[in-house]
């Protein structure tokens, strides 16, 4: 018998026979295998609407950490370590921060997305043609960045309409991050 079989007859007292009768097994299952609905003051469908605009975001966030990590492999030139370097810090932090996008998204009860086939369904990142110059991984950057910037702004509105401060909060975050890396990106290109 499984651990969790074994814990579950200790919470109903019931006896092995009791688990060996099919009917009686079935009879658990409120107690046992039904999870709690989702209670956290914010309707299902506010939730619904916050969760895919976060799957939107982090179909973003994915497409834009695939292309930044492409850029630091086969980044070329004489700006090839400020870029690999600056490159690498990027990515690093936007894959750290799909995560928590995406455990959001549990939080308020739906599946995230995680494949590329959804995510290239829903991305506004365009996906790089080729090995483009170092100038130009900039500006496919810079371009990534703000798409980012404006999909997550588009969550705040219904997220604060429902108190979904967490929501609030992580969104707010990504709009610094991403801000400030465009601005650093753009100053590259700037003489
Ligand atoms: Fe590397």
């Amino acid at each position: 018998m499984s651990q969790f079989l074994q814990t579950q007859r200790r919470e109903c007292h019931l006896s092995s026979s009791d688990m060996a009768t099919p009917n009686r097994r079935t009879a658990l299952q409120p107690v046992s295998h039904s999870a709690p609905r989702i209670d956290i003051g914010i309707k299902e469908p506010d939730r619904r609407k916050i969760a895919t605009g976060l799957g939107r975001l982090l179909a973003d966030t994915y497409t834009l950490y695939l292309k930044t990590h492409n850029f630091h492999w086969n980044v070329t030139g004489p700006m090839f370590q400020t870029l690999h370097v600056m490159f690498e810090e990027q990515y690093t932090e936007q894959w750290q921060a799909a995560d928590l996008i995406a455990e959001r998204i549990r939080a308020l009860g739906f599946p995230a997305p995680g494949t590329f086939k959804e995510f290239l369904a829903t991305t506004s990142i365009k996906e790089p043609e080729g090995t483009p110059s170092a100038e130009e991984m900039i500006r496919e950057l810079v371009d990534g960045q703000e798409a980012v910037v404006r999909t997550a702004r588009s969550i705040l509105a219904p997220a604060e309409k429902v108190d979904d401060q967490p929501t609030v909060d992580l969104v707010t975050q990504r709009l610094q991050t991403h801000e400030k890396a465009a601005w650093m990106l753009r100053s590259l290109l700037q003489t």
